[in-house]
């Protein structure tokens, strides 16, 4: 059974704790996108682990975790990160897969990238690691793979500076290398986890243009960037948070705005520990955006929503959320595809009254206090998706599942 975990956002949902929280009974756990742009957290009794690239099965001992087609890769980065969760007391090593197809992400691509970004019109403040340039090198077949670097007559067409760069790498991803796609064959029968990138509005297709990162974050590229076919998947959870957050630049219909909302933004900023895995930067809040959580999952076949980060929200006497945007004084329930009219979408707002109790040791959701499951009835009524997993807080068990996981 293939399950394939997705930010609903842009980015930061939550992604990182609740594929660690599924992967309990999961025989398998597969990225399928991004690179070291990501920062996905994980937080276990009191230990945190921050991973980039290596999926988040890795914190149990017996599991084994594969890099897929659809990601790009910093091999610096890679066995820097490795050496981190080592020091951490994680044993990766026969455990730790890479796609043969994954694309390779070179010290100058990391350099064009940062250069490029203020050379743009509209400059998106990306992580700096490389991630555009090295997709756009492979979409301009061009790029360099984990599979290439092997072959001797491959190496002889790179630079000196290349060669020697990827020198001490070459033996130990060739020993990581496998060609997923019969490796996926091995596993129809069994529970294979497929763990997203960044948010479905930062998606190069469906998301938020110009202002994304460049692979695929949508449901879809779990198949082509995992390893399987589209009607492989089984289901798909949309993670998104009780309210919304955006790193870099970009159209955010329903960010806080001090005029209206006083200093909400660095409330939920301070209450949220809101900065950023990979770059530290504090993030931009704002209030959950409806009209943008029911086009993910429109765009995505989302079967399941998982809401976390709800009880940031638990002292609030009151919450809202946006139901609708106001264009020019028309109202819309649609999600516009340019900027320009994200730009001067403003969100028409619906009030809830808050429910001022600690939730993060509830262990069932018929316990949550009554004005909680009425804001999570109203997304579901709104996006006609059902709520399958609350995150009430940032550690692994605090976490309720209202679903069972892996039946069909
Ligand atoms: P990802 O990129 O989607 O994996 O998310 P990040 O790890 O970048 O950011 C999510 C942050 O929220 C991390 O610091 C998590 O530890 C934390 N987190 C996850 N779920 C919850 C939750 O339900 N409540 C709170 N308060 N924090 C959470
Ligand atoms: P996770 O997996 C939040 C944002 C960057 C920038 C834009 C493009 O942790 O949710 P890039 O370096 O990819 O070219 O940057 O996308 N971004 C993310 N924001 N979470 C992420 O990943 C992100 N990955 C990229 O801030 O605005
Ligand atoms: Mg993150």
């Amino acid at each position: 059974m293939n399950i394939v975990v997705i930010g609903a956002q842009w980015g930061d949902e939550g992604k990182g704790k609740i594929v660690d929280f599924l992967a309990e009974d999961a025989d398998l756990v597969v990225r399928f996108s991004g690179g070291a742009n990501a920062g996905h957290t994980i937080v276990n009794e009191g230990v945190t682990y921050k991973l980039h690239l290596i999926p988040s099965g890795i914190v149990y001992p017996d599991k084994k975790v594969v890099l897929g087609s659809g990601m790009v890769i910093d091999p610096e980065a890679l066995f820097k990160e490795l050496q981190i969760i080592e020091d951490q007391g994680i044993a990766w090593q026969q455990r730790v897969l890479i796609s043969d197809r994954a694309h390779i992400v070179m010290p100058e691509y990391k350099k064009i990238d940062k250069e490029m970004d203020k050379k743009r019109r509209n400059p998106i403040g990306t992580t700096g690691r490389g991630i555009g340039v090295t997709y756009s090198m492979k979409a301009n077949r061009d790029g360099i793979r984990i599979g290439d670097i092997s072959n001797e007559a491959f190496l002889d067409t790179l630079r000196q500076d290349e060669k020697q760069f990827l020198a001490p790498y070459i033996e130990k991803l060739r020993a990581m290398s496998v060609n997923i796609t019969y490796l996926m064959e091995l596993y129809k029968e069994k529970k294979v986890l497929f763990e997203g990138a960044q948010g479905i509005l930062l998606d190069l297709d469906v998301g938020t243009y110009p202002f994304v990162s460049s692979g695929y974050s949508a449901s879809a590229g779990a198949a082509l960037g995992g390893g399987i076919g589209p009607t492989d998947i089984d289901k798909v959870f949309g993670v998104f948070k009780a309210y919304s957050t955006r790193v870099g630049n970009g159209p955010f219909p329903s960010e806080f705005k001090t005029e209206r909302d006083g200093n909400l933004e660095d409330i939920i900023r301070e209450i949220g520990r809101e900065y950023g895995v990979t770059t530290g930067r504090p993030r931009r809040c704002g209030y959950l955006d409806l009209v943008a959580l029911k086009y993910a999952c429109l765009t995505n076949s989302i079967t399941s929503l998982v809401m976390t980060h709800i009880d940031v929200y638990d002292e609030m006497d009151e919450i809202s959320v946006c139901v609708a945007y106001d264009i020019n004084g028309k109202e819309t329930i649609e999600f516009p595809s340019t900027t320009y009219e994200l730009d001067r979408a403003k969100p028409v707002l619906k009030r809830f009254k808050g429910w001022k109790t600690v939730l993060s040791s509830i262990k069932d959701y018929d316990a949550l206090p009554e004005p909680a499951k009425n804001y999570i009835e109203f997304i579901e009524d709104y996006t006609g998706t059902p709520v399958g997993i609350v995150s009430v807080g940032y550690e692994r068990k605090e976490t309720m599942m209202r679903i069972p996981l892996w039946k069909k």
